[in-house]
């Protein structure tokens, strides 16, 4: 099949060109949107990624261009329009789980870094800098950590903390058996809000969860409590956070996810002037890290990522049945 791969990126290429033999892949850098889908003109799939933004629109010009196939090549499908898709009567396909530990291991990353500050360390040594003045953390050992989604990566994230010997509190439409069973105690958000020093979100961005962390929910919230984002932007509403960090009510932000990170992730503006006012003011405070939606960026789920896409073409081109099928 002749598959039109949307906003790739030089690793994109090498992991795909190396597990792909039956396909002929046309790899384009720009993100798919209504302007760019004529681009998939000739080719019967395309392929995506988080920030490909699929609404009616988009779909309507893909459909026009005789598309049957839309693969994401990530597990979040918070960006497309599903109801229009159906309609149309594309198939959704995506790669539900590649690798949770990476994402759940970056997570964790995020927490130690800002908590002892390895990072400042980092640059005031190589400027012969030694002294320990303001890099103070806190033993995460014993803390109450919060898990908000006990799905797959917050499974794993959990495990991780209980081995920190933290107590690990959850909030979950779904509780986890295995989780209790190791301690984990399920309760209701607010209350993991108020009792959490670090508070971590892996639940899916949908309309219940959109902007799940605003004034009311920070509010709750211990003075000084750590948040970590590594799920999808829209969790959190950017200004509310802003307006605790400047307060002081919140502690330290670690986000690897931005509600408007589509213009500016995985693309190097350096030299560019950044229109982005809200970045900007996140990038100034001292207690807040930022990475761009690398949490994935493993070299395991990089190859799990490829080799599941491939499959499922594969298999929708055989006409098989479909076990990663995205449904409305
Ligand atoms: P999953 O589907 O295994 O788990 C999601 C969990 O969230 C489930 O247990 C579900 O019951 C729970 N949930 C759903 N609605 C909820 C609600 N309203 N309140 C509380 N919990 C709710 O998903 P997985 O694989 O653990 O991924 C979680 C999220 O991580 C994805 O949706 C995606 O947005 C994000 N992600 C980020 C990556 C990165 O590179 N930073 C890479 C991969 C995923």
């Amino acid at each position: 099949m002749r598959i039109a791969f949307f906003s790739t990126q030089s690793y994109d290429r090498q992991f795909f060109n190396r597990f792909n033999t039956l396909h002929e892949i046309v790899y384009l850098d720009a993100p798919l949107n209504a302007q760019t889908a004529a681009l998939a003109a000739g080719t019967a799939a395309v392929c995506v990624f988080v920030n490909d933004k699929l609404q009616a629109d988009t779909l309507e010009m893909l459909n026009l261009h005789g598309i049957r196939l839309i693969a994401l090549r990530c597990a979040g499908y918070n960006n497309i329009d599903l109801e229009s898709a159906q309609k149309l009567g594309i198939t959704i396909v995506r790669v539900p789980a590649y690798s949770p530990h990476a994402v759940a291991e970056h997570a964790v990353a995020l927490i130690m870094t800002l908590n002892r500050k390895t990072h400042k360390a980092y640059n005031r040594i190589r400027e012969g800098n030694f002294s320990l003045e303001k890099l103070d953390g806190f033993d995460l050992y014993g803390k109450t950590v919060g898990v908000i989604g006990t799905g797959r990566i917050g499974e794993s994230f959990a495990k991780i903390m209980l081995g920190f010997g933290c107590r690990v509190l959850a909030f979950d439409i779904i509780p986890h058996k295995d989780l209790q069973a190791r301690g984990v105690e399920y309760m209701s958000l607010i209350n993991l809000l108020s009792e959490s020093k670090v508070i971590s979100l892996h639940c899916p961005l949908n309309d219940q969860t959109h902007h799940l962390i605003n004034a009311e929910t920070l509010s709750v919230m211990q003075r000084g409590a750590m948040l970590i984002n590594t799920s999808r932007g829209g969790l959190i509403n950017t200004a509310d956070v802003i307006e605790a960090l400047k307060k002081g009510h919140l502690g330290y932000l670690g986000i690897d996810v931005y509600e408007q990170e589509e213009n500016l992730f995985f693309y190097d503006r350096s030299g560019e002037l950044i229109d982005d006012d809200d970045i900007l003011r996140l990038i100034s405070f001292p207690n807040v890290l930022l990475t761009s939606h690398q949490g994935f960026f493993t070299e395991e789920a990089l190859i799990q990522i490829a080799i599941t896409t491939l499959g499922n073409i594969t298999d929708f081109e055989a006409g098989k049945p479909l076990e990663n099928v995205v449904s409305g």
